[in-house]
């Protein structure tokens, strides 16, 4: 360690560090889920960095705004009163809804869950970490869930099941109601990962009617993942996990934190430091932004992401795995040919898609930050990498 550099010195060392780093505005990342954060939400984080809501008795104000931001996202998911709090992304909602459905059923000794196939990496974390038994269901050849095998998965060890709204390859919507109605007089814990569509799907509704039910509208619904650093552009770390009756939940399942300056404090975190930044820039974010600047970011995503696919289907030799439902775009092989050439290629013009091997397809998400330009780009990059490796 040095003896403290002038601050000047050090801004021009991370300048230079970090020139390694993409940019969003560069266009090139077109596989994240994750974008720039709201200018003005960055402006409310910087002012309120240290706000620590893991010892909330110390920050009374800050944990109010997050109980008010918490209900007035729980309205936009057409729920009640609904309870809950800010993860650090959501992974951690995930790992948090899954260990409810485990405490709430203390007398399974070999709990399993059920859930689809697409549902995202975070849950064979969560149940590496609890211990618990994933039950996986197929997808139809249309990649819409097979509700079937699904209810085939169902057993008397079963303590939750999991449905998900935008899934991370397609950003499909489960069939929710359906799983709702199927798990109705079962008894389980019913956990929607809302991670990416949380901030789409209530935006979409009018002008996307075939989209079904998949909030807390379903009365089986116990609680929804939804991440403000995706498609709310909240600042970096900014999950959320929001539950339905939580109060009972936090008393079944809490860990009691005894020893805090604040005061005792029982809650279902992992961690225990958990920034108020965040949630605050947030909170400020939704009331600056409102229903209509939140509706008209994802419209123009929607504009871009129609725009992208119509060029994907007119070149020869790929097409869309699926027609987009929300700003997802999967592409794959005509031929049935494998996809990981094409993503190499694209890598070599600089192009940073995500790739799901599983289903053979690269996948594009159309954020915020991606624009008409970095798509025109791209699809003449698209085409001449598919002409290349003659995939016709
Ligand atoms: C559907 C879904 N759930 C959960 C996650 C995990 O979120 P995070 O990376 O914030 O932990 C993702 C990430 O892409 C996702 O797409």
């Amino acid at each position: 360690m040095n003896n403290g550099l002038e601050k000047q010195k050090i801004r021009e060392i991370l300048e230079r560090k970090l020139s390694k780093d993409l940019s969003y505005d560069s266009g090139y990342i077109l596989g994240s889920m994750c974008t720039d954060a709201h200018e003005f939400g960055q402006e409310i984080y910087a002012k309120y960095v240290s706000k620590n809501l893991g010892d909330p008795g110390l920050f009374l104000g800050t944990a109010e705004l997050e109980e008010e931001v918490v209900e007035e996202i729980g309205e936009l998911f057409n729920g009640k009163k609904i309870g809950g709090s800010f993860t650090t992304g959501g992974s951690e909602a995930n790992l948090i809804a899954m260990r409810i459905a485990k405490k709430l059923k203390p007398n399974i000794d070999r709990p399993e869950i059920v859930l689809p196939i697409s549902a995202h990496r975070s849950f064979d974390k969560a149940a590496d970490l609890l211990g618990i038994k994933l039950r996986k269901a197929k997808l139809n050849d249309d990649y819409s869930l097979d509700l079937e095998h699904f209810e085939s998965l169902i057993n008397k060890n079963t303590c939750g099941a999991v449905g998900i709204a935008g899934t991370t390859s397609l950003g499909l919507v489960d069939p929710i109601e359906d799983i709702g109605n199927m798990i109705r007089d079962r008894d389980l814990f019913f956990h929607v990962d809302a991670a990416f569509g949380g901030f789409v799907l209530p935006f979409l509704k009018e002008s996307q009617l075939k989209i079904k039910n998949w909030d807390f509208s379903v009365k089986e619904v116990n609680s929804i993942t939804a991440d403000p650093h995706k498609m709310g552009m909240g600042v970096i770390p900014s999950g959320g996990i929001f539950i339905r009756e939580s109060e009972t939940i936090i008393q079944k399942a809490g860990f009691e934190i005894p020893y805090l300056a604040g005061g005792n404090f029982k809650h279902l975190h992992i961690v225990g430091t958990r920034p108020g930044g965040t949630v605050i820039a947030f909170w400020a974010l939704m009331k600056y932004l409102g229903f209509s600047g939140f509706k008209k970011i994802i419209d123009d995503c929607m504009k871009n992401t129609r725009y992208i696919a119509q060029k994907i289907e007119d070149i020869d030799g790929i097409k869309l795995a699926t027609e987009p439902v929300m700003n997802v775009v999967g592409i794959t092989t005509e031929n049935g040919e494998s996809i990981c050439e094409l993503d190499e290629e694209l890598r070599k013009f600089n192009w940073m898609l995500g790739k799901f091997l599983k289903f053979n397809l690269i996948r594009i998400v159309i954020m915020p930050h991606v624009r008409k330009e970095h798509l025109q780009k791209f699809s003449a990059d698209l085409c001449t990498v598919v002409e290349r490796l003659k995939l016709k």
